[in-house]
């Protein structure tokens, strides 16, 4: 077993490490307390090449593999939960469903330009009384002749006012429950088409958070991803690799909470000593150690079987729901160690106690994946081979060019 990193893992590392540090860290604050997503963000990750890190030079992409796409995600959310959240919807959940089940001409036309971060991509699941529940969704698209009539309100839709494209759930069958959903591709541009922000969150505050609503927008086959009634079962392949981007996130968050905590232990002194020397601060300190190693384990575990094109759907829903509950434990032990200055923001660690909860919720809350994984155990689910599996890692197609005929 090799658990070392390649040189191309830590030179994206090391890249997006730098960005983070120099760009965001020093500014980000500000954005939380504003509540504002910095505008200047999104340009300069398509211009670093984050929003197409691991998707094939070939359609836009940088041509790395899954492993570096969560050693990526980990290093935007030591710096801010909301940049994550960014690869989570524009990366996990749509560009990696296009390369999955898309045609070559969605992925020429759609995921191309959205590697290229010329275009920005959400995914639009949830509804406004439609959380973990996903096959009673109410949207439609009613098949008119050779075109579908899409109308449906998605809710809590990560850069809903920002993105160029969405990958959109909506019944095509009502009396097929799950199995009368279908996947499209919408573009916020189609007539019909409004979104919104919603204000007041938690966390996630210097990120974009809305809806889309769509009210009788007409598709054509050219947009629907994937068959007919294949959209609950893509939806969940979306997931399986969405929840990696907010495992591998909520690592970065535990390390974020984790290194501040040592900074803050070794400079503030009471009785006499640096609270590093105390006890309880060290035992604080151990335990948030201990939870970065597991979860960042359990989430590269899933950066390999990913690479190896092996279904991951157990293992990215045990380390998601491990490190998004630790970065939450891990959250508010940083802010007992800085004592009534981590309950104020003049320190970082209010802000990652808000974000963390976040994690806790979106792709599958804490209890989904409690129940997921029982019924692993008991062998009431398995992970059973699908019509289209995410490829496998093969340097040789991701970094190069198509030959030309
Ligand atoms: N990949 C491919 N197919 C899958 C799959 C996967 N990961 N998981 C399940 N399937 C298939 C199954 O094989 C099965 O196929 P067959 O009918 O052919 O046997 C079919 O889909 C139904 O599967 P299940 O029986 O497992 O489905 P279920 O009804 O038991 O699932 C559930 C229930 C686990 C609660 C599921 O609905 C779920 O995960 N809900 C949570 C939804 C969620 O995470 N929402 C978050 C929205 S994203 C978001 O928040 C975005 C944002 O912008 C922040």
């Amino acid at each position: 077993m090799d658990f070392s990193l390649n040189e191309e893992q830590l030179q994206a590392r090391k890249m997006v490490r730098d960005f983070a540090q120099k760009e965001v860290i020093p500014v980000i604050g500000e954005w939380d307390r504003k509540q504002e997503m910095n505008p200047a963000f999104l340009p300069r990750m398509a211009e670093l090449g984050i929003l197409g890190i691991n998707i094939p030079v070939r359609y836009g992409g940088q041509g790395f593999d899954y492993v570096t796409l969560g050693l990526v995600c980990e290093e935007l959310e030591r710096a801010d939960t909301t940049l994550r959240v960014v690869m989570s919807v524009h990366m996990g959940l749509n560009s990696m469903a296009l390369l999955q089940w898309g045609t070559e001409e969605q992925k020429q036309h759609f995921l191309t330009p959205q590697a290229k971060g010329e275009k920005y991509a959400a995914f639009c699941l949830t509804e406004p009384g439609i959380g973990s529940d996903v096959q009673n969704m109410n949207s439609t698209a009613k098949k008119v002749g050779d075109k579908y009539i899409l109308n449906g309100e998605k809710m809590w839709i990560s850069l809903a006012s920002k993105a160029h494209h969405f990958l959109y759930f909506a019944k095509t069958d009502p009396s097929q429950g799950a199995k009368g959903i279908t996947a499209f591709i919408v573009t916020s541009d189609m007539p019909g088409v409004t979104t919104g922000d919603i204000h007041g969150k938690l966390g996630v505050r210097a990120g974009s958070t809305g809806w889309v609503k769509c009210e009788d927008v007409e598709l054509t086959a050219a947009n629907r991803l994937g068959e007919e009634g294949e959209g609950f079962k893509i939806a969940m392949s979306c997931l399986d690799n969405g929840r990696y981007t907010v495992g591998s996130g909520a690592t970065g968050l535990i390390r974020a909470c984790l290194e501040e905590s040592i900074k803050y232990a070794e400079q503030r002194v009471t009785f006499g000593v640096p609270i590093s020397q105390h006890q309880l601060v060290k035992q604080k300190i151990a335990f948030m150690q201990q939870w970065y190693d597991a979860a960042f384990l359990l989430n590269m575990r899933v950066g390999w079987l990913k690479n190896q094109g092996i279904r991951n759907t157990r293992e990215t829903s045990v380390a998601k729901w491990y490190a998004t509950d630790h970065s939450v434990q891990a959250a508010l032990e940083a802010v007992q160690v800085h004592g009534a200055y981590g309950f104020s923001d003049e320190y970082p660690v209010e802000r990652y106690l808000r974000n963390s909860k976040g994690g806790v919720i979106y792709e599958g809350t804490s209890e989904i994946h409690q129940l997921m994984q029982a019924d692993y155990a008991f062998g009431f689910r398995e992970d059973k081979p699908l019509r289209c599996e995410l490829p496998a890692y093969d340097a040789e197609y991701w970094q190069n060019e198509p030959e030309l005929a």
